[in-house]
């Protein structure tokens, strides 16, 4: 995306649009409505000197986000690095509102205690709002998106449902608002809800744990965790805008690694142990296992059985 005039944008773009439409949150931002172009609503957001370049790091995420299949709306980062640019996904094809809530809203929560939950709440205020492991599942996803890619900031108001038009159905939003805010000094290096009770970054057992906890199956969510972990390395890699942001390629791949803590990355991921059968050990026992299992028929030696099937066996 590119813009020629020597003027800076942002100004123009806030004196112009401002009033046509807010979006709330801290980040600077205007919203442009398609009655004034003929494309689909945008949200137009900068960076201040607290966050060089969160621009950048937003787009990169957000494209780390679609590698991992994650339903994200289009986004563009202007030539000049300034403007991340998102397109609204609370607006249909022909311009009628979608009706969205956030998780704070959602648990009946104000906007000032956006950072008062954990994600164990979040997963049940799916599962109970949604009715669906699906979504509970795509809520799961999002949470371990945020925990690998260091987006310290996936407070209650980053997580929204979207509702059906008749309001009858209810599933999550698309994705938004997700950065690598580790980078920023300033910034604090945990997360902004709690897990496990802790706002320290959880590890791969962390999240399985997660899953499980809310009717997910180990199995299924460990497939989660490490397919997210291949994706992002494999963005991160692809994407050229991430050598505009200096450090943001090696803090990323730092952050990962650290959640994934004795987790080969690299390597597909294996459901089960395949058994060495040359193992000397696994052999021995083996050996051990089927004479017992002789003796036992031929009488040498009783198995130590409970009543019920004592007199089940002499009942034969
Ligand atoms: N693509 C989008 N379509 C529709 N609504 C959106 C979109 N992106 C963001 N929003 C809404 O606008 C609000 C503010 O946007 P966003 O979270 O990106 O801003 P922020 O300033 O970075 O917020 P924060 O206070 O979380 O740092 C969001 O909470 C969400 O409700
Ligand atoms: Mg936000």
């Amino acid at each position: 995306m590119h813009w020629s005039s020597k003027e800076k944008l942002f100004p123009q773009l806030l004196e112009t649009y401002y009033l046509g439409g807010m979006a709330s949150g801290v980040q600077p931002k205007v919203v442009i409505e398609r009655a004034a172009l003929l494309q689909p609503d945008l949200i137009i957001k900068t960076f201040d000197d607290e966050f060089p370049l969160l621009t950048v790091n937003e787009f990169v995420c957000m494209k780390c986000a679609q590698y991992c299949g994650l339903p994200t709306p289009n986004v563009w980062l202007s030539d000049n690095l300034e403007h991340y640019i998102i397109e609204r996904f609370d607006t249909d094809e022909h311009g009628n509102k979608i009706g969205i809530e956030d998780y704070a809203t959602l648990m009946g929560k104000s906007g000032d205690k956006k950072y008062l939950g954990s994600y164990e709440s979040i997963l049940k205020a799916t599962a109970i709002n949604t009715q669906s492991i699906h979504e509970v599942e795509k809520a799961f996803s999002l949470i371990t998106f945020n925990c690998l890619i260091g987006n310290g900031d996936a407070h209650l108001k980053n997580f929204s449902v979207q509702y059906d038009s008749d309001m009858t159905n209810i599933s999550l939003s698309p994705v938004y608002d997700i950065t690598h805010t580790i980078i920023y000094p300033t910034v604090d290096k945990d997360m902004a809800l709690k897990l496990k009770k802790s706002k320290t970054y959880p590890n791969r057992k962390d999240l399985i744990d997660l899953a499980f906890d809310a009717g997910i199956s180990r199995s299924k969510a460990g497939e989660i965790v490490d397919n997210m972990a291949q994706n992002i390395q494999q963005c991160i890699q692809d994407i050229a805008e991430i050598e505009a942001m200096p450090n943001l390629k090696q803090s990323i791949l730092d952050h990962l690694s650290k959640v994934m803590t004795h987790f080969p990355m690299v390597s597909p991921y294996r459901h089960k142990k395949r058994k060495n059968t040359n193992n000397p050990t696994f052999t021995l026992r083996n050996t051990l296992r089927c004479l017992i299992f002789l003796f036992i028929l031929s009488g040498y030696v009783k198995p130590n059985l409970t009543t019920q099937s004592r007199q089940f066996m002499s009942s034969k």
